[in-house]
C-alpha cells in the first residue's frame, strides 16, 4: 500500500490531510446512522441527549461551588438551609455529570460495536471477492492486520472523537459563554487564547512526533510479517539451518522499532513540558486578573474560586489531547487503509445481472484463448480445444507450459486477454462466477487443507453432506481405511495447511472433497501425482467411474494415466504443439512419442523419482 495522506510531512494537517481525515470520518457516518435500524438510531439520539445533560451539569458544578463560597465569605449570615441546598445541588450536578456520561456509553456502545462488526465483515467479504492476483501480491499476515488495526481504529475514533473531543469542545464553548456572561470579556479571551496555544502546541509537536510513530508501526509490521513468514516456513528454515539468518532478519526490524520507540518516548517529554508551561501561564494570568478584580470589589471570592475551578476543569481533558490527537490520526490512517481495501477494485466481476450458468452436457470450448499474468510475458497463445460433453481431454507438457493456468482460467480466476472460454455455449464471462465455480470440481496441483479435522476438510466440498456421504467419498478416494486407522478417525486434525498428512494423503482428502461436491465438470491437475502406482491405479478406477459421463480435463505428467483420454493435447510454452489420440500421437512419432518412450524406459515411474534425476544427483555428488 502506498503512503497516503502526506506521510512524513510535518504540518500536513493544515492541508489535504484534514480533508482526507474528514472524508474517512464521513465514511463512518452511515454505519453510525444505519438506515434500516431504527433502534440503533434511537440509541444515537439518546446518547447525544445524555451527553448534553452531562455537559450542562459539568458546567454548573463550579457555579454552585462559587455560590457556596460566597455564602460563606459574605459577612451576612447566610441561611444554613440555603447553603445546604446549594451544596446538595453541587453534589447532584457532579453526580449527574458522571452518570449521564456513563449512560451515553450505555446507549452508544451497541451502535459502535455494531458498526465495527459490519465494517469488518464487509472488508472480509470483499477480500474474498478480490482476485487471486491481488492475494498473491499481498502478505496474508499484513492483510489481516489491516483489518485488525482498522477495526481498532474505528473503536478508538468513536470512543475518543465522539466521547472525548466533542464533549470537550462543547464544554469549552459553554464555559466561554458563562465567563463572558458573568465577567469581563477578557476572561473569555485569555482562556480561549491559552486553550488555543495549548491545542496548537500539541498538534504541532504531535505532528512532528508522528514520523517516529509511523516508523514504529512500519518496523512493527515488518517484524510481524517476517516472524509469521519464517514460522510458516518452519520446515524450510530447518532444512537449510537458517535459524540464524531468520533471527537476524527479525532483529533488523526489531532494532528499527527500538530506535523509533526511544525517539517516540523522549519527544513525548517535550510535548508534556510545553503543555504544562502553557497551562501554568494561562492559569496564573487569569488568577492575577481575578485577584485584582476581587481587590477592586468587582468580583467576589466565590468568583475567584469559580474561575479557577472552570480552568482546571477545562484543562483536565486537554491533558490527553496529545495522546488523543495522535491516536486519532493513527486510527484514521488505519481506517483509511481498511476502507481502501474495501474500495480496492475487483478485477474479475460479474456482468450486470449475469445469469447462472446452465450446464446441459458440460461441453467446454477454449477458442483462440491468449493470456498473460503480466503484459510483458505472454503465457498462453491462441489455445483452441474442445472437451465434448461427457468426454475426457488430457493436457500434458513440460513444467511451466501453462497447464495449471488453463485450469485457473476455466475457473475464471483471471480474465483472458483474447478469445473466449465457453461452457455449453455460454461465455464464462457472461454468467455468474458463483454458478460457474459450482459447476466445476478441481483437484488442484497443490492441495492446501484447513487446519481442522479430516472430516471438516472432506465435507468442505459440500458442507450439507451427511456423514454417510462423506464416508462414501472417502472410500472412493481410497482414504477411508487410512482415516479409520487413525486413533481419532475422522476427527483427526490435519495441522496447519494440512501439513500433518503425507502428500498422498492430502491429495486423497482433496479428491474426496471434490467427489463430494459432485460437480458437472471435473478438472484433475496432477491429482494423483503423489501416490504410489497401486493406489494411483485404484483411484484412477474410481475417478473414471465417477467422472464417466462428465466432461473431464486431466493434467498429467505420468502419461500412462491418460492413455485412454479422448484427446491428448501437448502444451509447450503456452501453445498446443501436438494433439490426438494416444495411438495417433505415438504413430506421429513427435514430442509425445518421445515423452512416452522416456517414461516407458523408466518403467513408468513418477518423473520426480526417475532414473534420470537420480543419475544427475549421483553425478553431482562427490
Ligand atoms: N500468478 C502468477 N504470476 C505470474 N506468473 C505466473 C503466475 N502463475 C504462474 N505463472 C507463470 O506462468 C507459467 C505457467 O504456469 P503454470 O502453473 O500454468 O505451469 P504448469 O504447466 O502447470 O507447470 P507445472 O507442470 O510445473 O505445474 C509459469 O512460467 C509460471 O511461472
Ligand atoms: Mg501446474
Amino acid at each position: 500500500m502506498s503512503g497516503h495522506g502526506g506521510a512524513g510531512e510535518p504540518l500536513s494537517f493544515a492541508g489535504k490531510t484534514v480533508k482526507g481525515d474528514l472524508g474517512t470520518l464521513a465514511t463512518l457516518l452511515p454505519y453510525l446512522w444505519p438506515r434500516d435500524r431504527g433502534d440503533l438510531r434511537l440509541r444515537v439520539v439518546a446518547a447525544i441527549a445524555c451527553l448534553a445533560i452531562a455537559k450542562a451539569a459539568a458546567v454548573s458544578v463550579p457555579y454552585f461551588y462559587k455560590q457556596a463560597v460566597d455564602m460563606l465569605t459574605n459577612d451576612v449570615d447566610a441561611v444554613l438551609t440555603a447553603l445546604v441546598a446549594i451544596l446538595l445541588f453541587y453534589g447532584l450536578a457532579r453526580m449527574a455529570d458522571r452518570t449521564f456520561l456513563e449512560l451515553r456509553e450505555f446507549f452508544f456502545a451497541r451502535v459502535a460495536q455494531r458498526a465495527m462488526r459490519v465494517i469488518a465483515l464487509s472488508t472480509f467479504r470483499h477480500l474474498h471477492r478480490l482476485s487471486l492476483r491481488f492475494h498473491l501480491d499481498r502478505q496474508t499476515g499484513g492483510l489481516s492486520r489491516v483489518i485488525e488495526r482498522g477495526v481498532k481504529g474505528i473503536e478508538f475514533v468513536l470512543s475518543f472523537m465522539l466521547l472525548n473531543i466533542v464533549p470537550t469542545i462543547i464544554e469549552i464553548i459553554l464555559v466561554a459563554v458563562v465567563l463572558w456572561a458573568l465577567f469581563d470579556v477578557w476572561y473569555t479571551l485569555v482562556t480561549l487564547a491559552a486553550i488555543g496555544a495549548y491545542v496548537a502546541h500539541t498538534m504541532l509537536v504531535t505532528e512532528w512526533r508522528l514520523k517516529f510513530r509511523r516508523e514504529m508501526n512500519r518496523s512493527d509490521q515488518a517484524a510481524n510479517t517476517k516472524a509469521i513468514d519464517s514460522l510458516l516456513n518452519f520446515e524450510t528454515v530447518k532444512y537449510f539451518s537458517n535459524e540464524g539468518h531468520e533471527a537476524s532478519r527479525f532483529d533488523d526490524a526489531l532494532r528499527r522499532y527500538e530506535t523509533a520507540s526511544v525517539k517516540n518516548k523522549t519527544s513525548l517529554s517535550l510535548l508534556n513540558i510545553g503543555q504544562a508551561a502553557i497551562i501554568a501561564i494561562g492559569l496564573t494570568v487569569i488568577m492575577i486578573m481575578a485577584a485584582i478584580d476581587v481587590r477592586a470589589g468587582v468580583m467576589t471570592v466565590g468568583d475567584f474560586v469559580m474561575v479557577n475551578a472552570y480552568l482546571i476543569q477545562l484543562y483536565l481533558p486537554l491533558n490527553f489531547l496529545g495522546f488523543v490527537y495522535r491516536e486519532i490520526k493513527q486510527s484514521l490512517t488505519d481506517m483509511e487503509a481498511m476502507f481502501r481495501l474495501i474500495d480496492e477494485p475487483l478485477e474479475v466481476v460479474d456482468a450486470a445481472s449475469a445469469p447462472a450458468l446452465e450446464v446441459t452436457g458440460g461441453r467446454i470450448v477454449f477458442r483462440d484463448v491468449s493470456f498473460h499474468y503480466r503484459p510483458d510475458r505472454p503465457i498462453l497463445k491462441d489455445i483452441s480445444f474442445e472437451v465434448p460433453a461427457g468426454r475426457t481431454v488430457a493436457i500434458v507438457g513440460p513444467s511451466g507450459a501453462g497447464k495449471s493456468t488453463l485450469s485457473r482460467l476455466l475457473f475464471r480466476f483471471y480474465d483472458i486477454a483474447g478469445g473466449a472460454i465457453e461452457i455449453d455455449g455460454q461465455d464464462i464471462r457472461q454468467v455468474s462466477q458463483d454458478s460457474l465455480r459450482q459447476a466445476i470440481g478441481i483437484v488442484p496441483q497443490d492441495t492446501v487443507l484447513f487446519n481442522d479435522t479430516i472430516y471438516y476438510n472432506i465435507a468442505y466440498g459440500q458442507p450439507s453432506a451427511s456423514p454417510a456421504e462423506v464416508e462414501q467419498a472417502a472410500r472412493l478416494a481410497r482414504i477411508h481405511e487410512f482415516v479409520m486407522a487413525q486413533p481419532d478417525g475422522y476427527q483427526t486434525m490435519v495441522g496447519e495447511r494440512g501439513l500433518k498428512l503425507s502428500g498422498g494423503e492430502k491429495q486423497r482428502v482433496s479428491i474426496a472433497r471434490t467427489l463430494l461436491k459432485k460437480p458437472a465438470i471435473f478438472l484433475f491437475d496432477e491429482a494423483t501425482s503423489a501416490l504410489d502406482s497401486r493406489t494411483e491405479r485404484a483411484i484412477q478406477d474410481s475417478l473414471r467411474e465417477v467422472s464417466a459421463r462428465h466432461s473431464t480435463l486431466i493434467i498429467a505428467h505420468r502419461l500412462s494415466t491418460i492413455v485412454d483420454a479422448d484427446e491428448i493435447l501437448v502444451l509447450d510454452h503456452g501453445a498446443i504443439v501436438e494433439r490426438g489420440h494416444h495411438g495417433a500421437l505415438l504413430a506421429a512419432d513427435g514430442v509425445y512419442a518421445a515423452m512416452w518412450r522416456r517414461q516407458q524406459e523408466r518403467g513408468d515411474r513418477s518423473p520426480s523419482s526417475d532414473r534420470g534425476a537420480k543419475a544427475a544427483l549421483g553425478a553431482a555428488a562427490p
